[in-house]
């Protein structure tokens, strides 16, 4: 599928195969995530992927814990990633790059969905990301990783779909002329 179809189509998937997506699947949409654009081209976000199912599993119960919901938030995809950037107040403390590090990361996310969407990958946000690090054990993954001066953006899970995406409605009166 080429870019314009895909974003013009794209939508998020909440009904995933047990099967894992392939390596090449996996390594196309990290590369268009890696690939966003940044403020300063910084590159700050950084993809934490899970694949192993225990560690996919207590990411999702802490992300349940967070939403005080006794449900998978990730709606049994098996593929996790976490989107991290550096922690506020950005790039190197000065206002100058405050909040950039969370928009960097939205594109991440966004870009990687789109890629998802155009190989035929369900994708989907998923919040609490930042809350779920936030907690002992998020804390503990990232200072496994050399990430304790990192903050979660959002989770982008990733699998392959068991339903058609239907076309969604786009609200009227979204664009302006001035
Ligand atoms: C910032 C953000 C947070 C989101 N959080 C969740 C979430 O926690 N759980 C979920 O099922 N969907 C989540 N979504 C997906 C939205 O619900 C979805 O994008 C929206 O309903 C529009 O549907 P579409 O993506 O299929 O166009 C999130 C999307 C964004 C951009």
């Amino acid at each position: 599928m080429d870019a314009i179809q895909a974003l013009k189509t794209r939508r998020s998937c909440r009904h995933f195969s047990e099967k894992q997506i392939t390596k090449e699947e996996l390594d196309t949409i990290i590369e268009c995530g890696l690939n966003a654009p940044s403020g300063s081209n910084k590159q700050g976000p950084k993809i934490i992927v899970v694949q192993d199912p225990d560690k996919v599993a207590m990411l999702s119960r802490l992300n349940a814990q967070v939403w005080g919901q006794d449900t998978d938030p990730f709606y049994g995809a098996p593929t996790v990633c976490l989107i991290v950037v550096p922690k506020d107040p950005g790039y190197d403390g000065t206002p100058k790059y405050a909040l950039n590090p969370v928009k960097d990361g939205s594109l991440v996310i966004g870009a990687m969905q789109t890629a998802a969407f155009a190989i035929g990958i369900g994708s989907c946000w998923i919040n609490r990301c930042k809350e779920m690090l936030d907690l002992p054990e998020g804390q503990a993954i990232l200072k496994e990783l050399g990430l304790e001066d990192h903050e979660g953006v959002g989770c982008c899970i990733l699998g392959y779909p068991t339903r058609e995406p239907k076309p969604k409605a786009i609200k009227e009166g979204r664009v302006l002329t001035y």
